[in-house]
């Protein structure tokens, strides 16, 4: 195990964001998924904590958020990739209609 990190995010910051913002942080693979759900700020949120759970983990703060991926198998079980990069990671996400929270390990 080379690192680890953890983030907790509050859903409401997620609350109509506007596309522009969610552009700007999220890949078109993650919108997608997120819109797929009657609460997609629950997986927004999630997935943001997942970004800076990613960068806690590696401890560098120059990873773009949208170099990085969360991709779920078939099962549900979440995945993250950083673009270009051939770290690997585990992760595992949570979230209640109020907080999600992400941890990641770097290994
Ligand atoms: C997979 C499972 C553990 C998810 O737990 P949950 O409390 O419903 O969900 P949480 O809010 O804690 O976490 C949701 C996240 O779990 C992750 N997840 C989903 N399926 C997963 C799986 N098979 N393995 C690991 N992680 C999984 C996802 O990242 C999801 O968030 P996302 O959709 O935004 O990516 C649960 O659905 C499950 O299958 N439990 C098995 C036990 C069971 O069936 N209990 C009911 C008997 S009464």
């Amino acid at each position: 195990m080379k690192g680890i990190g953890i983030d907790i995010v509050e859903v409401k910051r997620f609350h109509g964001v506007s596309n522009r913002f969610l552009k700007r942080v999220f890949t078109e693979e993650e919108i997608k998924y997120c819109r797929k759900s009657a609460a997609a700020e629950l997986h927004f949120a999630a997935r943001f904590a997942a970004k800076e759970a990613v960068i806690k983990a590696t401890t560098d703060r120059k990873i773009a958020m949208k170099d990085i991926c969360v991709k779920n198998r078939k099962n549900g079980a979440p995945e993250v990739f950083v673009r270009g990069r051939r770290q690997k990671f585990f992760i595992s996400i949570s979230h209640t209609k109020t907080l999600a929270v992400a941890v990641v390990v770097l290994y």
